[in-house]
């Protein structure tokens, strides 16, 4: 008999206990499930490919308004893999992990220069895409083609860890294995998409990290966790390390005309191939920043340092401290861009919001 790694026999994987899982989920969704998301509309591999890109660590809500936009402006892979890297990153802006934006621009070249611009149907071909792991080869592989395949994303996750009581640090070897093994074992046979959703689904409306609805599972019976009435327990939380806090400034230069100067980001790193104001240590002064650029202060009608703002990433905080320099001026020969309201680039939330602060306030009528 299988056992948790608790190493107590909770939820035997038998046959019988995967096919009234899988069956109990489905019912459940066609009841209570979400079938109206954008990307369940006309269903095609691409749209759905883009959907589970940006649904990675991203929530429905979020997605839904940039899914839609990027699906008007790219309709198809060919579109995509022809567009400029910066547009798509300008699509992309607000929704941050802009890695995943540059790998799936490279993905739709290597799909129309590999794969005649047809998303390959195998979980494996998936997987050699830039940007798509197991977990989405496994949901593009059950949502677009309607074939088997076992997804194990953070919802997921947590519905196994709480349904089979598994135990251990989450990112540990034989946690993965447990849980990935469970998953495949529910995995039905038919009904592979609208399974994928359920339990999906699942996840982010029942079994919630906080405050789960319990009662209204359709598994509440048979979920070895609430059995033992610690469902708070699982899925395991990682040992948290201290956040480092960072410190950086950033120069916020305006010309005359209203534009912004901004530099593009190196590909690696935090905001990778964004465009944003110049950001240099939390030390650098005014004048040596502009010394180093290249421009000559006489340019500068006024300095106004503004406060703080704090901004969190996944593993870390930065304490952002905008400098605002108005300039008589364009400097000429400096290597980035002047940019205004209306254009084309992605830049981060972050720059959205420094950059708002140097235009006018726009009144009601
Ligand atoms: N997260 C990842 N893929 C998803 C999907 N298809 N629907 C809802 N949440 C998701």
């Amino acid at each position: 008999m299988a056992t948790s790694s608790l190493g107590e026999p909770i939820n035997p994987r038998s046959t019988e206990t995967a096919d009234d899982f899988a069956r109990r989920l489905l019912a459940w969704w066609d009841e209570h499930g979400r079938k109206d998301l954008p990307w369940q509309r006309n269903r095609t591999p691409y749209r759905v490919w883009v959907s589970e890109i940006m649904l990675q660590q991203t929530t429905v809500a979020a997605v839904a308004p940039y899914f839609e936009r990027f699906i008007a402006r790219f309709p198809d892979i060919e579109t995509l893999a022809g567009a400029d890297l910066d547009e798509v990153l300008h699509l992309w802006s607000g929704l941050g992990y802009y890695a995943r934006a540059r790998s799936l621009h490279r993905a739709a070249s290597v799909v129309m220069t590999d794969f005649g611009g047809r998303l390959p149907d195998s979980e494996q071909a998936l997987t050699k895409l830039p940007g798509i792991g197991r977990s989405t080869a496994a949901a593009i592989t059950a949502q677009a083609f309607g074939r088997r395949a076992a997804i194990l994303d953070g919802n997921v996750k947590r519905v196994l860890a709480r349904f089979h009581r598994v135990a251990g640090p989450p990112s540990s070897a034989a946690t993965q294995r447990a849980l990935w093994d469970f998953a495949e074992s529910h995995t039905p046979e038919k009904r592979v998409a609208d399974y994928t959703q359920a339990i999906m689904d699942l996840g982010a409306t029942l079994c919630r990290r906080k405050d789960p609805s319990c009662p209204e599972c359709p598994v509440q019976d048979m979920c070895g966790a609430l059995a033992r009435g610690d469902v708070a327990r699982f899925p395991e939380r990682a040992v948290r390390r201290e956040r480092r806090i960072e410190r950086c400034r950033f120069f916020v230069l305006t010309a005359p005309d209203r534009t912004c100067y901004v530099e593009q980001r190196p590909a690696a790193g935090i905001w990778g191939g964004l465009w944003s104001p110049p950001a240099r240590d939390a030390d650098e002064s005014a004048t040596r920043f502009l010394e180093v650029l290249g421009v000559d202060s006489v340019l500068v009608l006024e300095y106004n340092a503004a406060p703080t703002i704090h901004h969190g990433f996944t593993h870390f905080d930065l304490d952002v401290e905008p400098v605002y320099i108005r300039l008589a001026e364009k400097p000429p020969g400096l290597p980035g861009r002047w940019i205004g309201p209306d254009h084309r680039l992605g830049v981060s939330a972050l720059a959205v919001r420094l950059l708002a602060a140097t235009q006018p306030i726009e009144l009601e009528p």
